[in-house]
C-alpha cells in the first residue's frame, strides 16, 4: 500500500492543508501531539516576537472517526491566525484592491525571481505565498501522523541542532540523551552550556541585520532491517530520505551517516564491521560502529538510520541585499518583511517531519494490511522471522 500526502494553501491564505492517503483503518489521531508538534515547529528562537506566542491548530475533515482512522483519505485544516489581516489581498473569490502596488522586487536566496519567471507572474506575491516556509506547518501535520503510526513498530524518530553559525555543539551522549534534552531546549539543542553561547551569536546576528544557518540531525531509532531496497532508484530508502529532506525550504546538503566525511576516510576507517551477537533482539547481527547511518544498499540495516542536513542562512535580510526592480530595473535593496533570523531548530522539526514520513511509507509498503491489526500482524510474522536467524 502506498502512503501519499498532498498540501494545498497560501501563506497569507485562508489556510493550510494536508491529505494524506494510504493509512490503514484503526490508528488513533492522537491531536495533542499533532498540536505538541506544531508548537515545537513554530519555535520561539530567533523569531519575530508577534509569532512567539501563535500557535496552530488542526481541524479534522475527514478520515477519521471517534479519533481512529477509517482507511479514508485524512484531510486536515490549519486556519491561518494572520488571514484576517490579509483578506483583501488575498481571498480567493476577491478582486484586486484599488491602487495595489505589485511587488516588483526579487530577494535574493527566495523563489521570488525564478517563480515569477516561470509562471509569468507580474507580481512576486503570487510566488512569496507559496514558496513560503508556512507551508511546512502542514507537512509536520504529516510527519505528526507518521509519527503515530511508527510508534507500532516501536520507531522513535528524533534530532538535535548541530551548529548554528560558526556554534558548533558536540558530545558523545548516546542518540536517546541527545533527542531528549535536544527536546527541551528551545535551541534544540542537546548540551545546556551551549546555550547562552548560541544565543549570544543569534542576538549578535540579529542586531547586525544579518541571519545565520546551520546543522541538524536526525535519527531513527528501533527501526527493522530490510526496509527499502536496492532494485530500483527510487525505491532506495537513502534516496527518498535526500529527497524529502531537499524539499525543505533552505535546505542545501543531506548526508546519510558520515557521507560527506567518508570521502576523506578509507574503507578501513569507515565501513562498520559485521558483528554477531544472540542477546539481541530481533536481528542479531548487528555493527560496532554506525558511520554509514543505518543503510545499506538503499536497505535498512537494523542499525539507528540517522542523517545530517545543512540548511543556509535565512535569506531576507533587514539589512537588504542588492537586488533589482524588475519593471524599473534601478538597483535596490531587497525588502524586509517579518522573518526569522536563524531557523534552523524550527527545520529541525520539519526535517523529523519527513523522516518519520519516509519511514511511515517504508513501513506501510513492507507490511500492507487494510486495518492496522492486519499490519501488525505481519509486521509480527516478519520479527519472528529475524529472530529465526540466531538458529
Ligand atoms: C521552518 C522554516 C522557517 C523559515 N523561515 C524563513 C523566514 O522567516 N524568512 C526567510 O526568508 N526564509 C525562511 N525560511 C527559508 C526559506 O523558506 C527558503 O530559503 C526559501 O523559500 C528559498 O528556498 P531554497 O532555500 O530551498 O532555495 C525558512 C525555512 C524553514 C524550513
Amino acid at each position: 500500500m502506498k502512503l501519499e500526502f498532498r498540501t494545498a494553501g497560501e501563506s497569507h491564505g485562508p489556510g493550510m492543508m494536508v491529505i494524506i492517503d494510504g493509512l490503514p483503518a484503526g490508528l488513533t489521531i492522537d491531536v495533542e501531539f499533532i498540536h505538541e508538534e506544531l508548537r515545537r515547529r513554530r519555535g520561539g528562537v530567533g523569531r519575530s516576537p508577534r509569532m512567539e506566542w501563535e500557535t496552530d491548530q488542526v481541524e479534522i475533515i475527514g478520515g477519521v472517526r471517534w479519533k481512529k482512522t477509517l482507511g479514508s483519505p485524512l484531510a486536515f485544516f490549519i486556519p491561518n491566525r494572520d488571514y484576517e489581516n490579509w483578506t483583501a489581498l488575498m481571498d480567493p473569490l476577491g478582486e484586486v484592491p484599488p491602487r495595489y502596488e505589485e511587488i516588483t522586487v526579487p530577494r535574493p536566496g527566495h523563489a521570488d525571481l525564478s517563480g515569477m519567471v516561470k509562471y509569468r507572474f507580474t507580481d512576486i506575491r503570487n510566488v512569496i505565498e507559496r514558496a513560503s516556509a508556512r507551508e511546512t506547518v502542514a507537512r509536520c501535520v504529516a510527519g505528526a501522523v507518521a509519527k503515530l503510526f511508527l510508534a507500532h513498530f516501536g520507531v522513535t524518530v528524533g534530532g538535535f541542532v548541530e551548529s548554528i553559525g560558526p556554534v558548533v555543539i558536540g558530545g558523545e551522549e548516546d542518540w536517546h540523551t541527545k533527542i531528549m534534552r535536544a527536546r527541551r531546549s528551545p535551541l534544540g539543542i542537546f548540551d545546556p552550556a551551549k546555550e547562552e553561547e548560541v544565543m549570544e551569536i543569534i542576538t549578535k546576528v540579529r542586531d547586525e541585520g544579518d541571519t545565520l544557518g546551520g546543522r541538524f540531525v536526525v535519527a531513527a531509532l528501533g527501526v527493522v532491517p530490510g526496509l527499502g531496497s536496492y532494485v530500483r532508484p527510487e525505491t532506495r530508502l537513502d534516496a527518498s530520505l535526500g529527497f524529502y529532506l531537499l524539499s525543505i525550504p533552505g535546505i542545501k546538503g543531506v548526508e546519510i551517516g558520515e557521507g560527506f566525511r567518508s570521502a576523506f576516510l578509507r574503507g578501513s576507517e569507515f565501513h562498520d564491521e559485521i558483528v554477531y551477537d544472540p542477546t539481541r533482539a530481533p536481528f542479531p547481527f548487528l555493527r560496532r560502529t554506525n558511520r554509514g547511518g543505518g543503510i545499506e544498499g538503499g536497505i535498512s540495516n537494523g542499525e539507528t538510520v540517522w542523517i545530517r542536513c545543512s540548511m543556509k542562512p535565512i535569506p531576507t535580510l533587514r539589512r537588504g541585499l542588492h537586488t533589482v526592480d524588475v519593471r524599473s530595473k534601478e538597483v535596490v535593496q531587497a525588502r524586509y518583511e517579518r522573518s526569522d533570523v536563524c531557523a534552523v531548530p524550527r527545520a529541525l522539526v520539519v526535517g523529523e517531519a519527513m523522516v518519520a514520513w519516509v519511514l511511515a511509507c517504508s513501513y506501510r509498503e513492507k507490511f500492507g494490511g487494510d486495518s492496522l491489526s492486519e499490519t501488525l500482524a505481519s509486521f509480527s510474522d516478519y520479527l519472528t522471522y529475524l529472530e529465526n536467524w540466531k538458529k
